[in-house]
């Protein structure tokens, strides 16, 4: 089945929804704070439990990886994307209940997150 699509501007943000770059979906992004734990924390609905891929749609103008946890266990990586206004998509999967899930990308570096538009479950 196609993805749902969770923007970013209706998630927890730790941080603050931007629009200044451009070419993101919906309102905004989120803007984390640039510091270690920082989140953006979505919740999802999945119609069956099993293993979801998902699909992360950020930007990273910095020259370095931003890396997250997704909800404590496996990291997903960030790379640079080479400008603010360039999006990429990080892909990961994770193991989810039937009905209501919390997906949470925590940054494991001071740098923080890298800017997160939206999260297609
Ligand atoms: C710049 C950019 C922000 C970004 C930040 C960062 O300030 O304008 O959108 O979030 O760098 O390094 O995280």
């Amino acid at each position: 089945a196609a993805p749902t699509r969770y923007e970013a501007e209706n998630a927890v943000c730790d941080g603050t929804i931007d629009s200044n770059h451009s070419g993101f979906s919906g309102s905004g992004f989120c803007n984390s704070i640039n510091a270690t734990g920082v989140a953006v924390q979505f919740t999802v609905n999945a119609a069956s439990a099993g293993t979801a891929t998902l699909g992360v749609r950020y930007a990273n103008g910095g020259t370095t990886d931003r890396l997250a946890t997704v909800n404590g266990g496996a990291t997903v990586s960030f790379p640079s994307t080479g400008a603010w206004n360039t999006w990429s998509t990080a892909t990961t999967t994770i193991q989810v209940n039937a009905g209501t899930n919390t997906i949470r990308l925590a940054a494991t570096t001071a740098a923080g997150l890298a800017n997160i538009d939206y999260l297609d479950v």
